[in-house]
């Protein structure tokens, strides 16, 4: 009888303790009971003042792009118990593109399996198959290991143990280290669509950037006046020195926002976000200057390919490329990586300066990305 009870009373008190269910669900509460021993049979276990722990050390990690990755996770009962119990765990998530820090938590999107594992078996899902595995470094590491780590695995990770009717969670928020630019069309200004810019950002090696990953480059001092897309449908740009045409004086600085727009007809540029590249971006030393064609085929001869603006970015970000030479890139544009502002190399801060799309015949360096270490 108890057993039936028992979630309509968890769910009540889920309902009126404030603040529950934000990161913890954890519904808090001792089970007692007294009709049943350990376990009955179907897998249901039942305690006597037995509480089941969830836990993780660390609320959110940080990681670079095609490394290993441990969102820690662990569980422990209390008391300690002898004997050894059948938990299932399951791990889900919420890509980080479908969080939107607008809406409470509830009206996100769906979590999606990542894996679940019982006893010595385990199954993972979607572009996690064969990625993932369960640490178990000890007794109760549920700490989920994900190798290869893709642009696209950011968001949040929710463990959950399994043990009969208890059932504790525990969510971790997985970020890359990695750059926000902005980025338009060869064809102009506030030309994408949202699936344009989508698909804008990949073919520079790089996603449509979180609205998290915009925040944090605003608060790294990105300042940039053209609205562009974010993974989650919004419209935004980010505004470092408040000025006339930018949202005004009268706005504090931050992130200004159109909110979410129509994801086929409006019209905007596109915020990108690259994290590290496996491989090496470099200025391609050349007797003469190129023009476009001769850059690509360049990058070719010396076993390379035409670097792209998320690689640019990275190299630039992440390994300190500086280099006072405007060159190529795969999209048509022209750049050059400055990590250490000085004089005739644009401006007094540090930055990828763009040349925008010059015409294709014009002669300029090109900046070359191998693939593997030389
Ligand atoms: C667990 O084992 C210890 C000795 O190893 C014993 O003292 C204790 O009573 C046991 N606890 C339970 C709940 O069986
Ligand atoms: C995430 O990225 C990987 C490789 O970069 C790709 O294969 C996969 O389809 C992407 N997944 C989603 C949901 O976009
Ligand atoms: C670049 O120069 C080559 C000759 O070296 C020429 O064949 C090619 O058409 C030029 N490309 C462009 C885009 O002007």
């Amino acid at each position: 009888m108890l057993s039936l009870l028992r979630p309509l009373l968890a769910v009540w008190l889920y309902l009126l303790i404030p603040g529950q269910g934000r990161h913890r669900y954890n519904n808090g509460f001792h089970y007692q009971d007294i009709t049943n021993g350990n376990g009955n049979g179907n897998g249901e276990i039942y305690f006597n003042g037995v509480r089941l722990h969830v836990e993780s050390p660390q609320l959110s990690v940080s990681a670079t792009r095609g490394s290993t990755v441990t969102l820690p996770c662990h569980y422990r009962y209390e008391p300690e118990l002898n004997t050894t119990r059948r938990t299932r765990v399951k791990w889900s998530w919420l890509p980080a593109n479908t969080i939107n820090a607008h809406v409470s938590s509830a009206a996100n999107g769906r979590e999606t399996e990542v894996m679940v594992a019982m006893g010595n078996r385990q199954r993972s899902y979607g572009s996690f198959r064969g990625r993932v595995r369960l640490r178990r470094s000890a007794p109760g590491d549920m700490s989920l290991v994900i190798n290869e780590l893709h642009l696209n695995d950011t968001g949040r990770y929710r463990c959950e143990v399994i043990d009969g009717l208890e059932d504790e969670s525990v969510t971790v928020e997985l970020e890359l280290r990695g750059v926000v630019f902005p980025y338009f069309s060869q064809k102009g200004r506030y030309h994408f669509n949202f699936l344009g810019a989508q698909q804008a950002c990949e073919e520079q090696d790089a996603t449509l950037a979180t609205f998290e990953q915009l925040f944090t480059a605003w608060e790294e001092g990105l300042d940039w006046c053209n609205a562009g897309w974010l993974a989650d449908g919004t419209v935004q740009y980010p505004i470092v020195v408040p000025r006339e045409g930018c949202g005004g004086v009268d706005l504090a600085p931050g992130l200004r926002s159109y909110g979410q727009r129509h994801r086929l007809f409006h019209r905007y540029d596109a915020f990108c976000f690259s994290a590290a590249v496996k491989g090496t971006v470099y200025f391609l030393e050349h007797p003469s200057k190129l023009n476009f064609t001769e850059a690509v085929q360049a990058c070719a001869d010396s076993g390379a390919q035409i670097a792209k603006v998320g690689q640019l970015y990275a190299a630039w970000r992440l390994m300190g490329l500086d280099r006072c030479d405007a060159g190529w890139l795969a999209d048509g544009s022209v750049r050059y990586p400055i990590a250490k502002a000085r004089a005739n190399c644009g401006p007094s801060e540090p930055g990828v300066r763009s040349f925008g799309f010059p015409p294709q015949h014009q002669k300029f360096s090109v900046y070359c990305y191998q693939a593997t270490l030389v």
